[in-house]
């Protein structure tokens, strides 16, 4: 096999970008009435809108091409059949088994995950029935009103992003709650604002050993004996989600209170199993199912649809074109909608946990680019933020904006001012301003000519820079599901290409047991030097102050 740069395809792609380099989208658009039309897709409500991009039918052609030559369809093909493509860890890979709404078996080890599954979603609707309708009563008869999610990373991410986008789903009675960092202060700020005899703690953790969830935990735990005094108060105030049962009774809580996931659902791909139980016991179960069968229609078109004409790849392969052939070294995520307000960060992790890697699958070091930096927020704040980078900067950003054609909140004109900028902003992008549209602007205005020519080059917008728009019906948790099955096939896509693992994460690791070493050193009573000199003036300077 070829290394991917020797690919055939990847050096037609080189060439082809070299083609490029000076054709502008404004010529192509000019040239091509039909463009918009030739490079979008519809699914569903979704329209999917990639026109705005430094691409021809060749470029699709070329990525189809580099896709085929790196096994793409293959690989999709071993993770739906329960394939251990998580290699370093030896699992499969299945968080579409979790929303696999067609029940058709999928067989790990020989036996079909489907019942599992199931069952777990049953005792998942069973209960959040009980806490919604109020049936599920605290220790002193109370019913629950608030709930709290105690994890962090996937266990924290994507419930936390899903509850604040489906908001208007919310239960009117339940407030949902996430605390994820080890810094005293969140969990603290989060007790101020509830009551113990009508909480309802949600300890989310894949491994249940995480060092801030179990930090966290142990702190809301004596926060709740405090007030009641009776160790039988855990049972009605505290529930887990994790694969690992003996841990979970160890901290106190009874298996019964337990809902189990399994070691084939990575923890940034998580949200849809019972990890999920926070955005279930807030929107319903009804919500929480049909969030599932958002992700499973995307599931079903990643998985047969030609590339061509494939959401997930074809996001996935724009990717690939800016990442590896001009140089960019992020992509921004700019919803305009403020309930998607954490989607970029949650895609943070989604994306950055996944393919931030420097190794091949097989341990070689690549030799080409690999995740780009996710970042981004709702507009239009971003607007008054970092988008004079996007447009004037030196730095080439592909930009993906999303937004609703209906608000949950019609207000006045407020959809109508949102929009308009969600409409602008990608066609400001790829058109620019010339210097002949800017000094006849500035002219238009009577500026005198030396003012015209001193501001001329500030003035000046190159344009040709590259964005997606998704326009989608509304907000539902159908099409939220699918947004979201949209991405992490996306990231699949391009793990795919780049040869790597995407469902591990080493790299969290090293700073992990460096934080181990260094927390009883904190106590010391004695000048530290067990690091270099830098941590050590730093362990020794926090000492020295804290014990002044
Ligand atoms: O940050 C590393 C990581 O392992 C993530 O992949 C995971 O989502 C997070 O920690 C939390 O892990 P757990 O669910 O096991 O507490």
């Amino acid at each position: 096999m070829p290394k991917l740069t020797e690919k055939a395809a990847w050096q037609a792609l080189c060439e082809h970008q070299q083609e490029m380099e000076t054709t502008e989208m404004r010529g192509l658009f000019a040239a091509d009435p039909h463009r918009a039309k030739h490079f979008s897709l519809q699914f569903d409500d979704i329209l999917f809108d990639y026109s705005k991009h430094r691409i021809t039918e060749k470029t699709i052609q070329l990525l189809v091409e580099l896709a085929e030559q790196c096994d793409l369809k293959e690989k999709i093909e071993q993770m739906f059949s329960g394939g251990k493509i998580n290699s370093t860890e030896q699992r499969a890979v299945l968080h579409i088994a979790l929303r696999n709404r067609s029940n058709r078996p999928i067989i790990v080890d020989g036996s079909d995950v489907m019942p599992q599954v199931n069952a777990v979603l049953k005792k998942m609707h069973s209960f959040t029935e009980q806490v919604r309708n109020g049936h599920w009563l605290g220790h002193s008869g109370k019913p629950i009103r608030d709930i709290v999610n105690i994890g962090i990373g996937g266990s924290d991410l994507g419930p936390l992003m899903v509850t604040e986008a489906m908001k208007p789903y919310g239960h009117p009675n339940l407030r949902a709650h996430f605390v994820s960092n080890v810094d005293g202060t969140h969990i603290s700020e989060t007790l101020k604002m509830v009551d113990p005899e009508t909480t309802l703690f949600l300890i989310a953790s894949k491994t249940f050993t995480t060092q801030e969830t179990l930090a966290n935990a142990h702190t809301a735990r004596n926060w709740l004996l405090q007030h009641f005094a009776e160790e039988t108060a855990i049972a009605k105030h505290f529930v887990a989600i994790s694969t690992n049962t003996e841990k979970v009774t160890a901290f106190g809580i009874d298996a019964e209170n337990m809902f189990e996931f399994w070691d084939w659902v990575g923890g940034r791909y998580s949200l849809w199993s019972a990890i999920g139980l926070s955005i279930a016991l807030y929107l319903g179960m009804d919500n929480f199912e049909k969030l599932l069968a958002g992700a499973h229609k995307i599931d079903e078109h990643f998985r047969s649809a030609p590339f061509e004409q494939n959401l997930p790849v074809l996001m996935g392969l724009l990717g690939i074109w800016y990442n590896n052939f001009w140089g960019a070294e992020s992509h921004v995520i700019l919803p305009y909608d403020q309930y998607l307000h954490r989607f970029p960060a949650y895609f943070q992790q989604g994306d950055m946990e996944s393919n931030g890697k420097r190794v091949t699958i097989a341990g070689e070091t690549v030799d080409y680019s690999t995740g780009p930096i996710i970042w981004g927020e709702p507009g239009t704040n971003g607007q008054h933020a970092f988008y004079q980078l996007i447009h004037q900067g030196t730095k080439l950003i592909p930009a993906d904006f999303l937004a609703p054609v209906i608000s949950q909140n019609p207000c006045g004109d407020h959809h109508q001012l949102l929009l308009s900028n969600f409409f602008a902003q990608p066609e400001a992008l790829m058109s620019g301003k010339t210097e002949a549209e800017a000094r006849a602007e500035m002219e238009g205005e009577g500026l005198p000519t030396k003012r015209i020519e001193q501001l001329l080059p500030h003035k000046v917008f190159p344009g040709n820079r590259p964005s997606s728009s998704f326009l989608f019906r509304q907000l539902t948790p159908e099409t939220l599901g699918a947004l979201i099955a949209c991405y992490e096939h996306k990231i699949f896509t391009q793990g795919a290409i780049w040869d790597l693992n995407s469902f591990d994460q080493w790299g969290v690791e090293l700073g992990k047991q460096l934080a181990k070493k260094i927390l009883p050193e904190l106590d010391s009573q004695t000048e530290v030097a067990s690091h270099d000199s830098s941590t050590n003036q730093l362990i020794n300077y926090y000492c020295q102050q804290k014990n002044k």
